[in-house]
């Protein structure tokens, strides 16, 4: 149900055959300079312990796979046991270290659990990647209470509740970073994503405030608002792989005003990475877009006042 609403609003019906097939033809070359981010060093959060919510797929996935080929700790949660199971093992298996957790984000005690077993099982917290999160997609008077509840609580108390139970360990440590997965939904809007996009904006405002109210503790607290990216999140159930792949060209070029394709979930994780980094120690309180310019393209459209 959730993920077939998400999916509807960012299709839109643009992945018809007919707007699929003739889109194929203007796809641009992928991005060419793609590489691991890796800092000045090989492995540049060798010993860093870090925790994701929301792993067992998409972003979360490819971030914790990211941070432990880059020498981190890993632990993370998620509410599909099978799904963390095999993420675990496949970061065992390269030669990582990550630990599942079975916990959903919307319960205060299943967060607590898994923030302090992770600072138990690891020695501490050095990194925090808040990106657990849904969509539904309907029209806002059709919008469910239901709907409205289970989307706030896991898009926004969900995340307030990991830094409530993270910011105590970060203090005690003398700093640490906090980094939210929002989205570029937050900063424009899209039909049937009202309750979407105000999620998001709510957790920009908790990244914000938290920034100021914990500088002086060391702990930086940035956001990552990724564009339309490549997840079971958005991906129609029903699709081939062909198709899909059909269908990704034409959602990038109809909505992603700049490099006009979607992102892949690496390609994100790496934002991330390059966001932790121990080179980016001056920025806190940041909202930045991985939108292959879909922010910039909204605010040029804006009237001149
Ligand atoms: N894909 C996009 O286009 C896009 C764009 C901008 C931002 N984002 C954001 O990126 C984040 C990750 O999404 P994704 O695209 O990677 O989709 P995804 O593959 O569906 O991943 C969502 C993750 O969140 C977890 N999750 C959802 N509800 C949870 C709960 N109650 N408790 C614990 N974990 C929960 C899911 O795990 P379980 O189901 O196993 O619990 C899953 O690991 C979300 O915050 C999303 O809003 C996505």
């Amino acid at each position: 149900m959730t993920h077939e609403h998400s999916r509807r609003a960012v299709l839109g019906g643009v992945a018809g055959a007919g707007a699929v097939a003739g889109l194929t033809a203007l796809a641009p070359s992928a991005v060419a300079d793609e590489q691991p981010f890796q800092g000045r060093q090989a492995r540049p959060f060798e010993g860093k312990i870090v925790q994701i919510t929301g792993a067992t797929s998409g972003i979360g996935e490819a971030t914790a796979k990211a941070f432990a080929a880059a020498g981190a700790k890993v632990a993370f949660c998620g509410r599909r046991r099978n799904l963390g199971r095999e993420v675990e093992r496949a970061i065992r298996e390269s030669g990582g270290e990550a630990t599942y957790t079975h916990a959903d984000v919307r319960d205060p005690r299943s967060v607590q659990r898994f923030v302090d077993g992770a600072v138990r099982r690891y020695g501490g917290l050095d990194i925090a990647f808040n990106n657990a999160g849904i969509q539904y997609s309907a029209r806002l008077h059709e919008t469910t209470l239901e709907q409205w509840d289970d989307l706030m609580d896991t898009n926004a108390r969900g995340v307030f509740l990991a830094m409530k139970y993270q910011i105590p360990h970060l203090i005690d440590a003398g700093g640490g970073q906090v980094i939210v997965n929002s989205s570029v939904g937050a900063v424009v809007g899209r039909p049937e994503l009202s309750l979407y996009q105000a999620s998001k904006q709510a957790v920009q405002a908790l990244v914000q405030s938290a920034a100021l109210e914990y500088g002086g503790h060391g702990i930086r607290v940035n956001a990552i608002l990724p564009g339309i990216t490549d997840t079971p999140m958005i991906r129609p159930p029903e699709l081939d792989d062909a198709t899909w792949e059909q269908a990704k060209v034409a959602l990038g070029q109809l909505n992603v005003d700049g490099l006009k394709t979607v992102a892949t979930p690496d390609q994100i994780a790496q934002a991330v990475l390059a966001m932790a980094a121990p080179g980016f120690g001056y920025l806190t309180g940041v909202s930045l877009p991985v939108d292959g310019g879909v922010a910039a393209g909204r605010r040029m459209l804006l009237p001149e006042r």
